[in-house]
């Protein structure tokens, strides 16, 4: 059985050098201490502070130290980040064993996304994580990713077989674009 968080990271390791990474949905920290392993610097957002506190206890116990943990919508992204961003990732849905009235939604993961898109470096990816319990998300960020443009390159990395299975969307922007 695929792991599609293992298989998140995998696609996320085929860049060799990660100067800025962001988790735009930070939860337990799993994905950011991934992300802060790889990079010179990473941003983590939530809207939760059991996830920040979550987060940090990670970090900490894993001695990661290069990670700004911002409490946070992603949506916000703009007033935090100035810099260029070679890697990110969402993790989309709610906290596990948490309260599961807090999730992504579709507005602001699309929001966040365009924001997110402004400041990707040349070769930068996005990982996207999308679960089938929010048909409604999935169709959004499936309608954003189709219609960008010739700069970016999106794909969906989905398990044919299992229709309820977690799935992947990728971006990557191109070079010189
Ligand atoms: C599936 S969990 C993320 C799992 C996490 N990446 C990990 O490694 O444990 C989704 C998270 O997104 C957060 N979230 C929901 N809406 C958000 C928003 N607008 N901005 C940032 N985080 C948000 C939730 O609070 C929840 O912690």
């Amino acid at each position: 059985m695929i792991d599609i968080n293992k298989l998140a990271h995998r696609i996320i390791s085929e860049k060799h050098h990660v100067k800025v990474s962001v988790d735009m949905t930070m939860g337990n920290g799993h994905d950011t201490l991934f992300l802060a392993r790889m990079s010179d610097h990473t941003y983590a957002f939530d809207i939760q502070s059991v996830a920040i506190n979550n987060t940090r206890s990670l970090l900490e116990n894993n001695h990661q130290i290069n990670v700004t943990l911002i409490n946070d919508s992603h949506e916000n992204i703009l007033k935090y980040i100035k810099e260029k961003i070679d890697a990110a990732i969402y993790n989309l849905g709610y906290l596990p064993a948490s309260d599961k009235t807090v999730m992504t939604n579709s507005t602001s993961t699309v929001n966040s996304l365009n924001h997110l898109i402004s400041l990707l470096a040349e070769e930068g990816i996005i990982v996207i994580v999308l679960y089938p319990h929010n048909p409604e998300e999935i169709a959004a960020v499936i309608e954003y990713t189709s219609k960008l443009g010739p700069c970016y390159d999106c794909m969906e990395h989905k398990i044919l077989n299992k229709g309820s299975a977690p799935f992947i969307i990728t971006i990557k922007s191109n070079k010189k674009c």
